[in-house]
């Protein structure tokens, strides 16, 4: 699905004029309406403009031969060239673009006005970041992190929670009305064997909570005794349906159950600074009933060896809805949470950050939705962002050497311990004081845990290293802190004031130097970014512009310098201020990226 044009359609029309303006998204526009007047016969077209090196001007067009094509079929003889030509005659006058220029077998390449780089440039400073204008707001829901009570939060369910919070993060920051949404599981036949060894080891549970202090052993203990003991087993089916129904002993024993489990996910959520609303399985409990009512009123329910399944067209595996027993499973949760979320909660965007493995399970419930008249995806988008498995270093299945699985404290603890190490061996500890130095480890840790997840593909396999994430040099969390934290100080140690930086870019920059150039338009290039990204809400390509960043500003700082020193005493004898100027509008643009990335950049470090 190409949500591009939905999006790009839809914010035409709206704009906030105090927003960072979308360079590319303007060219586009710009193209765009330039296509419309030289061949007014050509409907729906798609433009694309893209970013390119310096050498080949700051953007290209590069639609001339898809175009050359399509009016081929419409009876019109041109070759690509002629048809970029055309549409350069065309396009708009413009406080953007400087020249335009025809090259190769029909490209043309953008180069941007030196005045309008050096206004956003100065508009960044003083306003400082802002959302990205004509972005026009949705409704929407992030269903993700999402683990199971009673179980272990395992490796996927962090990589579910950092990807879904950066991605919540992303949707916040460009304003749309954002619901972050765990979806645990909390209401599957697991707590049949939970409630039915409950009631032998706590037998008054209902009166007293039951002190469970280790839900993990808990939990083992009755899977021993069930998957052993058949009148067990019996007895938890029983406990089951009797939970089902909602008798008010089993919910009071469900209850102290799941808040043991609660209790253990916050304190993950806590560590890594997660916001997110429990909505689980068992808030559905009513609507699961209403579900399977509409599906057979709409008789798209069919027998099967006592089941009832639902089929969507052309997806060869059925959902079920109903159990032999009566009972309903994952997929009708699912149905009920569908409806709920596009009908009664009126989402624009839905959006289920949840493992690869599971993308059957979503393409059903979306074809289902569909098929039921649930779900419109002209009208509502709705999406699975899948991810790979997490892989140690030996790239087989991620375990720790003790246990089948990694428990997530485990490996935050061991994060923490890796930080410091490696802040004490850059000799941190001697220049910081133990406050300063316990953030520092804080924002190393968990900063490289989400940016390592982060900056790889989602797509694939990820493979999970402490060595690799703590490197200080290439695209790690370590070295982009540590870079931003060395930009900040330039002021600082300067004892330059915010004000003097701000009325600096004020009175303009001139941008004189390559390399300020270059920077100052990479920069400009944020909005776009962030815009992009929504696409097909993949993140590392925020982590690769970030990265370009702080590669940039270090070929500028190289050779532009910001304070000049005597050599003999040390003393400041010049700054240059708009290039103060330049290296705050890095650092602000460094900012809002870890921001939406999750990450906590320090002042010192
Ligand atoms: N609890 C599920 C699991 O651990 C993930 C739930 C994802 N969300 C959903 N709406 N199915 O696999």
């Amino acid at each position: 699905l190409n949500y591009r044009i939905n999006i790009m359609k839809r914010t035409a029309s709206k704009s906030d004029p105090n927003g960072m303006v979308n360079i590319l998204g303007k060219l586009e526009e710009l193209f765009d309406s330039a296509i419309k007047k030289a061949f007014p016969d050509i409907k729906d077209f798609q433009v694309v403009v893209v970013s390119t090196t310096p050498n080949f001007g700051d953007y290209q067009f590069n639609g001339a031969m898809s175009l050359s094509k399509l009016l081929k079929t419409l009876g019109k003889s041109l070759n690509p060239r002629e048809v970029a030509a055309a549409v350069q005659k065309c396009v708009p006058p413009n406080e953007v673009i400087e020249t335009l220029d025809l090259a190769g077998p029909g490209f043309i390449n953008i180069k941007l006005k030196a005045s309008f780089v050096q206004e956003q440039l100065s508009l960044l400073v003083t306003r400082g970041i802002r959302p990205p204008c004509g972005v026009e707001k949705k409704r929407v829901m992030v269903d993700f992190s999402s683990p199971n009570i009673a179980k272990e939060m395992h490796v996927g369910h962090l990589r579910s929670t950092i990807i879904g919070d950066s991605i919540c993060r992303l949707l916040e920051f460009l304003g749309h009305d954002v619901l972050r949404i765990n979806h645990v599981g909390d209401w599957g036949t697991q707590f049949g064997m939970l409630l039915a060894h409950l009631e032998d080891r706590f037998p008054n549970f209902a009166e007293e909570t039951p002190p469970i202090g280790d839900l993990q052993s808990f939990y083992k203990e009755s899977k021993i005794r069930f998957d052993s003991d058949a009148d067990f087993k019996k007895r938890a089916y029983a406990c089951v349906v009797k939970l089902q129904s909602h008798d008010p002993v089993y919910i009071k024993g469900w209850q102290a159950i799941c808040d043991v489990s609660r209790r253990e996910f916050q304190k993950i959520y806590d560590r890594l600074d997660i916001k997110i609303k429990e909505r689980g399985e068992s808030f559905y409990q009513d609507l699961m009933k209403k579900t399977v009512m509409l599906l057979e009123e709409a008789g798209v329910l069919k027998e099967d060896e006592g089941r009832k399944v639902m089929f969507a067209p052309g997806i060869a595996v059925p959902l079920t809805i109903v159990k032999s027993d009566g009972g309903y499973t994952y997929d009708t949760s699912d149905m009920a949470a569908i409806r709920q979320r596009v009908h009664d909660e009126a989402a624009d965007w839905v959006v289920y950050v949840v493992d690869l493995g599971q993308s059957g399970h979503f393409e059903t419930i979306f074809a289902c939705a569909e098929f039921a008249g649930w779900l419109d995806r002209k009208k509502t988008r709705v999406e699975h962002v899948g991810f790979g498995v997490v892989l140690g270093e030996d790239r087989k299945k991620f375990k720790s050497r003790s246990s089948e699985t990694v428990r997530l404290v485990d490996l935050l603890d061991e994060g923490l311990r890796r930080a410091k190490e490696k802040l004490i061996e850059k000799e941190r500890d001697k220049v910081l004081t133990p406050e300063e130095l316990e953030s520092a480890q804080q924002a190393v840790a968990y900063g490289c845990i989400k940016y390592s997840d982060l900056a790889h593909n989602r797509n694939g396999d990820y493979v999970f290293s402490f060595d690799k994430m703590l490197e200080d040099k290439g695209n790690t969390a370590v070295y982009l802190l540590y870079a931003y934290t060395r930009i900040r100080s330039i002021a600082r140690t300067a004892n330059v004031t915010d004000e003097q930086i701000k009325k600096a870019a004020a009175d303009g920059i001139p941008l004189s130097h390559e390399k300020e150039m270059k920077l100052a338009k990479l920069l400009l290039r944020f909005p776009e970014t962030i815009v992009r990204l929504t696409f097909d809400l993949c993140l590392h390509p925020l982590c690769e512009f970030l990265y370009e960043v702080s590669t940039t500003f270090t070929e500028f700082y190289d050779v532009c310098y910001c304070v000049e020193k005597d050599r003999t005493t040390g003393q400041i004898v010049h700054i240059n201020m708009d290039r103060m100027a330049l290296c705050e509008a890095t650092a602000n643009v460094m900012a809002q990226c870890f921001s939406l990335l999750g990450l906590k950049p320090i002042q010192k470090m």
